[in-house]
């Protein structure tokens, strides 16, 4: 496979986002534990994710995709290096700040929903709208419109223990969703669904959640998710190994078989 992008040690730092670029890490480290229990999850990373793109990050178990995303999320402190989303050095900003960020510029769908128990799921997905101020009942409103996305619309007075596993995970995506963020960053959203649920979750994440100046990573073990991805980033050993055009996707020329007939994605995206 050809690398396309690879660690940019000339460019010394991410030199500002903007244009194509929606985030960027140059030479982060991530270490966790100390002395003979340290663990490098992530070893001088160098990453980009381009304005527009649905970039998926694939790695064997252990190699951290889950450790990259929460760097690149705010939610967890890099040890070393730069971090930039949309022309904001995460790195430099206090937790304030970083939640303050967060709150305006990134949405995020873990490996557990931490949905809240005592609230329906019209309720959880109305959270972060509630949080910016919104008025309950316009926020309910949206939260419901966003339940629909995901197909759960009849299920939006429901408490999250009266719900499946998948059915949890939308609600957890609807939730994501709701505040149109700039960046999203979901840690295998397929996970938990059946695969039409999982090819109707990524249609809509390129239909409602991709514009030309957003941006989706997806980690993702499941190939019926690869031909959503514009690129793959391929991770090995807390280092990514190599950014490519994705050959899976429909606009190229090659396809999985089980992907042929797979192409109604409908993208407000621009190719540049
Ligand atoms: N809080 C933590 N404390 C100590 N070590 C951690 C912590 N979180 C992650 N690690 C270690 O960092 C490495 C990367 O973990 P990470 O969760 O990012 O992997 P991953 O690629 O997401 O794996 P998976 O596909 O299994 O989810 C692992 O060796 C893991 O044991
Ligand atoms: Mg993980």
């Amino acid at each position: 496979m050809a690398i396309e992008t690879q660690p940019t040690e000339k460019n010394g730092g991410c030199n500002g986002t903007g244009g194509r670029v929606a985030a960027c890490l140059r030479h982060v480290t991530k270490t966790f534990g100390m002395g003979t229990t340290e663990v490098r999850a992530l070893d001088k990373v160098d990453f980009e994710v381009r304005t527009g793109e649905l970039l998926l990050l694939v790695g064997p178990s252990g190699c951290g995709k889950t450790t990259l995303l929460s760097v690149l999320a705010g939610i967890l402190d890099a040890t070393g290096g730069e971090i930039e989303v949309f022309g904001t050095r995460v790195d430099r900003l206090d937790q304030a700040g970083k939640t303050s960020f967060r709150r305006g510029n990134v949405g995020f769908i873990f490996q557990q929903y931490n949905l809240l128990p005592t609230l329906t799921a019209a309720e959880n997905v109305a959270i972060p709208l509630l949080i910016h101020g919104e008025p309950y009942a316009s926020a309910l409103a949206r939260a419901r419109q966003y339940l629909e996305k995901v197909n759960l619309g009849d299920r939006a007075d429901f408490l999250p223990a009266t719900l499946s596993g998948g059915q949890q995970q939308r609600v957890a995506i609807a939730r994501a969703l709701v505040t149109e963020p700039r960046l999203i960053v979901c840690d295998e959203p397929t996970a938990a669904i059946d695969g039409e649920t999982g090819k109707m979750v990524m249609e809509m994440f390129r239909s409602t959640a991709l514009s030309a100046d957003r941006a989706i990573v997806v980690v993702t073990h499941d190939n019926r998710v690869f031909p959503y991805g514009d690129r793959i980033a391929e991770m090995l050993d807390g280092r990514v190994l190599s950014i490519h055009e994705n050959q899976y996707a429909p606009h190229h020329d090659t396809q999985p078989p089980h992907a042929a007939q797979q192409d109604t994605r409908q993208g407000g995206k621009e190719r540049s």
